[in-house]
């Protein structure tokens, strides 16, 4: 295991938590899916999802296309807008297909509920969210989200996908940064 980076409080999810965890979702989505006649098709909201959806498509044991989604709704600050900006939408035809929407985190849950509407617009046979975290916040709208990995405290994390201002993507586990790191890093 690597050393902690010098900006980090507290790591929360180690990077073995982290495997273990992905792996237990992605055994679940298998053998949910399994036997399906429509094909699967896991979408990515980017930029914070994709580390996760890379590992866990590599656990489940059925065909599925990959997709992406770029949104924005936060800048690089940390509050949510709930307004949604599509900057790229799905490539394939999703239509009759299951979607399994791959996303980092739901704090409000304004970005997932609006993302979930677009592609229900598009006529696929189910949407469903694998969520690696879960925010423990009020204010939340309500989200079924069928696979959630972690739940976690109301906090501001990093790591695993996750940014501040761009940073701290590339660390394996998810952590919590140094308050002095806000001070300092320009969350433009
Ligand atoms: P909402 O509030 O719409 O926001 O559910 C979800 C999106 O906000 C980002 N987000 C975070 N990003 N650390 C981050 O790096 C966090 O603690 C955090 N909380 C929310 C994230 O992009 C997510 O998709
Ligand atoms: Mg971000």
């Amino acid at each position: 295991m690597q050393a902690m980076h010098p900006d980090i409080e507290r790591v929360l999810i180690t990077e073995d938590e982290m495997r273990e965890r992905v792996a237990q979702m992605g055994q679940a989505i298998t053998r949910d899916y399994a036997g399906q006649e429509a094909g699967i098709i896991v979408v990515s909201v980017l930029r914070g999802a994709a580390i996760f959806m890379a590992d866990l498509v590599r656990e489940i044991h059925l065909p599925l296309e990959m997709d992406y989604m770029a949104i924005s709704s936060y800048g690089s600050g940390v509050k949510s807008s709930g307004v949604l900006n599509v900057q790229k939408d799905v490539s394939s035809d999703i239509a009759g297909k299951h979607v399994i929407i791959a996303e980092d985190i739901i704090d409000s849950g304004l970005t997932l509920s609006k993302t979930i509407e677009h592609l229900r617009a598009m006529g696929p046979a189910s949407v469903q969210v694998a969520a690696l975290l879960h925010k423990n916040t009020s204010n939340q709208v309500e989200i079924d989200a069928r696979y959630v990995g972690f739940e976690i405290e109301d906090e501001f994390v990093v790591g695993y996908g996750l940014d501040y201002a761009e940073r701290y993507r590339n660390l394996p586990y998810l952590g919590v940064l140094k308050p002095a790191v806000y001070a300092t890093v320009d969350g433009q």
